[in-house]
């Protein structure tokens, strides 16, 4: 599908990944709506991005209903990039019942709910685009990260199970999984550093990837060099080899380090 003048739905847009996104959609022709929880931040980054006709609609995806109020809100959507997330780190006994909440919702819940409600209508005009924005922590699971690696697990499985519901039909389904991002975001916001000799990715990297998902079949992109990307899928596939690398010192200090770094994010 061409981007050039198809109504695009960003949610995540203020964040370190969203800004990338948004300014390479936009300069690729799409309208944009964006979202994220402030208005002013949203009307500020719509001020800046190439183009015509994009609009804001904030909306807090912590709370239940937000997701449906926004399909609604953004009306007939050809591209839905679900890209909001929490970071969800710390251990599970130090968050409250609440964050979990909140972190199951916006991660995933959300999303599920914005692609249940605009696929009938992307079927119903003959083209469309779900583009879910994952995380190679759905592949492997790490230390301090079980939420977050519940809620990517759980969107993988999602976009793959769509997938081959859509099979055929003109509306697709991709999820783009990136590794640690430098520069921006909430890897970056965190001040940790990412594990030695696994190498980081940039938001550029992510959104050109969102960009070439736009127009394809694939159903998963990593996002991230090949070791880090090697890693992932040795955990996917041995998860006791991936939990021993993980239980050293090393792994358990650079978790507890980004877990600290995120609390502002829970
Ligand atoms: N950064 C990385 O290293 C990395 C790696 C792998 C995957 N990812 C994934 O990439 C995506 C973008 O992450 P990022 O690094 O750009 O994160 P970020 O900089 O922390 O941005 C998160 C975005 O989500 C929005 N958001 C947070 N809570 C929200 C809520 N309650 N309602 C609506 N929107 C909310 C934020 O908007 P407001 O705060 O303005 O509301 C912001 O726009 C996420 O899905 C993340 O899991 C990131």
């Amino acid at each position: 599908m061409e981007i050039a003048d198809k109504k695009v739905l960003l949610t995540g847009a203020t964040g370190g990944i969203g800004r990338s996104i948004a300014g390479m959609l936009a300069a690729a022709g799409g309208k944009l709506t964006l979202s994220g929880r402030s208005s002013e931040a949203l009307e500020d980054l719509a001020s800046t991005l190439p183009g015509q006709g994009h609009a804001v609609l904030a909306a807090d995806l912590g709370q239940p209903g937000a997701a449906l109020e926004l399909a609604a809100g953004a009306g007939e959507v050809d591209i839905l990039v679900a890209n909001a997330a929490l970071p969800s780190t710390g251990r599970i006994t130090d968050l409250t019942d609440e964050q979990v909440a909140r972190m199951l919702r916006i991660n995933l819940e959300a999303p599920i709910l914005l692609a249940q409600a605009l696929l009938p209508g992307m079927l119903e005009r003959g083209q469309g685009k779900l583009i879910m924005i994952g995380s190679l922590a759905g592949k492997a699971g790490s230390p301090r990260s079980s939420i977050y690696n519940a809620t990517k697990f759980g969107l993988r499985g999602f976009v793959f199970g769509l997938a081959a519901d859509l099979a055929g039909s003109p509306v697709g389904t991709t999820l783009v999984a990136p590794g640690f991002v430098r520069e921006a975001g909430m890897f970056a916001d965190s001040g940790a550093d990412a594990p030695p000799g696994l190498g980081t990715t940039t938001p550029e990297k992510v959104a050109d990837a969102v960009l070439k998902a736009v127009d394809s079949n694939r159903v998963e992109i990593a996002v991230a060099p090949i070791v880090q990307r090697t890693m992932a899928h040795v955990g996917l596939m041995s998860p006791h080899i991936s939990h021993r690398v993980q239980s050293g010192s090393a792994g358990q200090n650079a978790a507890d380090s980004l877990a600290q770094g995120q609390t502002d994010k829970r």
